[in-house]
């Protein structure tokens, strides 16, 4: 049995993406990129063959992408996020157009052609705000874990307007509205709509066409899922594997590669 395998260095988590020749998914798995990006790649990639019990050299063919894919010294050659998020997206959701990738530093809003093509994508320019940076500062400010944030702003009864366009000033905002005697969950909603507000933006930009497909780290965070299906009007395809998409993307390219090599060589008639 032949593997592929893709290796998403995202700025905050690495990803990693094990699929067999009927593009099933056979191991992944996810960690924190930390500051050796190359030891994460490598650390991620074979955390990802021990789950799926894959000897290393069935992996035929590896594609890396994310911020940090030139530091996948192992892989094969590396495709940008942008292709793998859509690529990814439209292999779990076949009716996606539109993808909408929210990272840990960067959104990205992407158009794409039934056949995962990218048409056109937009992202927010050197500015978390509209990332899960900006929900971890709020996470570091209020002290609570990140995997509540979602569930605690869904209780929320009256949502708090969030003004600050930068990350840096978020905690200082937050805290600010804690002061006033505001609601730890009417903050968040706030939080999670200022988030919404800039990636609606950035959607608008490419062109909403439905449907509309949630991948990313922050897609684990109910709260911003609904916020994203209360502004769009419509609900967000959100899969189990939303986070892996950018890997199963890159996985989906490499068996491309793998496939490609087996293709049997044309032989034209007469020069046999
Ligand atoms: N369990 C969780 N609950 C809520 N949010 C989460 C959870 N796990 C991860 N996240 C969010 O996901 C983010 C990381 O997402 P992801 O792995 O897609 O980012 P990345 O690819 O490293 O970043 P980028 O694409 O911007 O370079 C974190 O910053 C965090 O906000
Ligand atoms: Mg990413």
């Amino acid at each position: 049995m032949a593997y592929a395998a893709g290796v998403d260095v995202g700025s905050t988590q690495t990803k990693a993406v094990v699929v067999d020749e009927g593009q099933r998914i056979v191991g992944w798995t996810i960690i924190d990129t930390g500051s050796n990006v190359v030891t994460a790649a490598e650390k991620a990639f074979h955390a990802a063959l021990k789950q799926g019990n894959i000897p290393d050299e069935e992996v035929e063919y590896v594609v890396g992408t994310g911020y940090g894919r030139y530091k996948v010294t192992f892989g094969n050659t590396q495709v940008t996020e942008i292709s793998c998020h859509a690529r990814g997206a439209v292999h779990m959701f076949p009716g996606t157009r539109t993808v909408l990738d929210m990272g840990g530093q960067d959104t990205k809003a992407i158009r794409v052609r039934p056949n995962g093509e990218v048409i056109d994508f937009c992202m927010n320019d050197k500015c978390a705000a509209g990332t899960g940076r900006f929900l971890q500062a709020a996470a570091f400010a209020l002290e609570i874990p990140l995997a509540e944030l979602g569930p605690t702003a869904l209780r929320a009864e009256k949502s708090v307007p969030i003004t600050t366009t930068c990350t840096v000033f978020a905690e200082s905002e937050v805290l600010s509205w804690l002061g006033k005697g505001k609601k730890i969950e009417d903050i968040l909603l706030g939080v999670h709509r200022s988030i919404g507000t800039r990636s609606m933006a950035l959607l608008r930009r490419v062109g909403i066409e439905e449907q509309v497909t949630f991948t990313g780290g922050v897609t684990r965070n109910q709260g911003m899922v609904e916020v994203m299906n209360q502004m769009l009007g419509f609900k967000v395809n959100v899969g189990e594997e939303a986070h892996l998409m950018g890997a199963l993307g890159a996985a989906l390219f490499a068996l491309d590669r793998v496939m490609a090599s087996r293709a049997p060589v044309a032989v034209k008639e007469g020069t046999s």
